[in-house]
Parts: C-alpha cells; structure tokens; sequence
C-alpha cells in the first residue's frame, strides 16, 4: 500500500476572491486583454509568467502535453522556439492544430488559447537565437531533443565535442531549430470567483473581428 502523498489533497484548496471578468470590461479585442493579464503577471513577479502549456495531437491520435516560453506576440500570434524535429515539432507537420494554456495561479488566472501553428521565418530564429545564452546556444546543438539516449554521459560528452568544434566564434542556429507562431481561433480568459462561480469570457474570431461569450465555470 503506498503512503502518499503527505497531505490530504482533498482538502486543499483555494478561494478565489481577487477581481472580476465582465463583459462591459473586457477589451474587444483578446489580445489587449491577454496583454494586460501577462503585464499583470509580471507586476505581481510571479514565476516564469511567460511559460504556457503547449498542447499538440500526436501521430498517434493521442494529446501531447509540454510546458514551453512565449517569446513573442502580434499579429502573426504567440511566439515560442523549439527543435523541429522534438515531438511537438512532428506533431505539427503532421497537424497544425494546438492549444495554448497559461496559469497565473497567485493571480486567479487561467487563459486558454486554440489555433493553428506555422513556422516563424528563419531571420526570427537567427535573430533570437543569437541573443540567447551561449550555454543555451551549445545546448540546442547537443541536443537531439525527445531522443532516446544512452544516459547523461553521453549528453555531457556531447557538450564538450560542441563547445570545442565552436570554440571562441559566435555559434550559427541549428537549421532544425527555430521559432513557430500560434493565430489564435479563440481565446478563453478565466477568473477565479468565489464559490466555484467563475466568470469565463470566450472570444472566437469570427469575420472583421471577435465575438465574445460568457461561459458555464
Ligand atoms: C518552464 C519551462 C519552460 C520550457 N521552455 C521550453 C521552450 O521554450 N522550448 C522548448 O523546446 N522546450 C521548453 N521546455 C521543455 C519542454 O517542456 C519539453 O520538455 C521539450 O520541449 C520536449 O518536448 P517534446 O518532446 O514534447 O517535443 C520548457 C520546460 C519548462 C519546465
């Protein structure tokens, strides 16, 4: 019989009494109110505001879950980068369907997205990339990401053969790594209410715009 976990789960939980979502409040637009939650986010310094769950549909027909950073928003949508050739990035040739989801939790936050993903160009990899970290430059090379590998000795051997072949010179983007771009279909906004009545506003895009509807919680 396993002894966990350490706390009853079924008594943990959190009332949700922070603000409110009405619809003679929320912006036409989606995106102006998904801006002002993420600024909200980053006031409130909460953790990695920017890290979003990253939804795509396997070649097995199955769901596919990850957490990865919004690096961008405008009119081409929410940014992020990646390996093309990793998981998510099979999932997507084959299916350019997924979904976005982020979760202010301090805040009472949840936002929702669905869409359609395409590749950002190769100048917004090349562009990105080279602001990055050198370590996480090196790191994109060595690896084969969602590859089954030997052990973490192996990774680490490649490391070294990447940091050596590299040396001092800047380090060019992987050509199967860069930055994908999600246009949102609909966006859900989520606020916490007290006794479970939560206000959720869902935005669809529709012809010249957004229409808007109140959701069940
Ligand atoms: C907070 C956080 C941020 C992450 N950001 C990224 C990211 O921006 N890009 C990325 O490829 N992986 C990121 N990862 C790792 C992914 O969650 C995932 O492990 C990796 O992309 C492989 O996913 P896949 O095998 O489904 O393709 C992040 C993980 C965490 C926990």
């Amino acid at each position: 019989m396993l002894d966990f976990p350490p706390t009853n789960l079924r008594d943990l939980r959190v009332s949700y009494d922070l603000d409110s979502l009405t619809e003679d409040t929320a912006p036409a637009d989606p995106h102006v109110l998904f801006n002002l939650w993420l600024q909200d986010a980053l006031a409130h310094e909460l953790p990695e505001p920017n890290a979003m769950t990253l939804s795509t549909i396997g070649q097995d027909g199955g769901p596919n879950s990850r957490t990865v950073l919004l690096k961008g928003l405008d009119e081409r949508g929410f940014h992020f980068y990646t390996n093309y050739e990793s998981r998510k990035g099979r999932d997507l040739a084959a299916n350019p369907q997924a979904a976005l989801t982020f979760l202010w939790t301090d805040r009472h936050h949840q936002v929702n997205v669905r869409g359609t993903v395409r590749k950002l160009s190769r100048a917004d990899a090349d562009s990105y990339f080279e602001a990055r970290p050198v370590g996480h430059q090196i790191g994109a090379w060595v690896s084969d990401q969602s590859a089954v590998i030997p052990g973490r000795e192996w990774l680490e051997a490649r490391e070294v053969e990447m940091t050596t072949r590299f040396g001092e010179g800047p380090v060019p983007c992987p050509p199967n790594w860069g930055g994908y771009t999600l246009l949102a279909t609909e966006i859900e906004f989520w606020q916490g209410r007290v006794s479970r009545l939560h206000d959720r506003l869902r935005y669809t895009r529709v012809e010249g715009g957004w229409k808007m509807e109140r959701l069940s919680p």
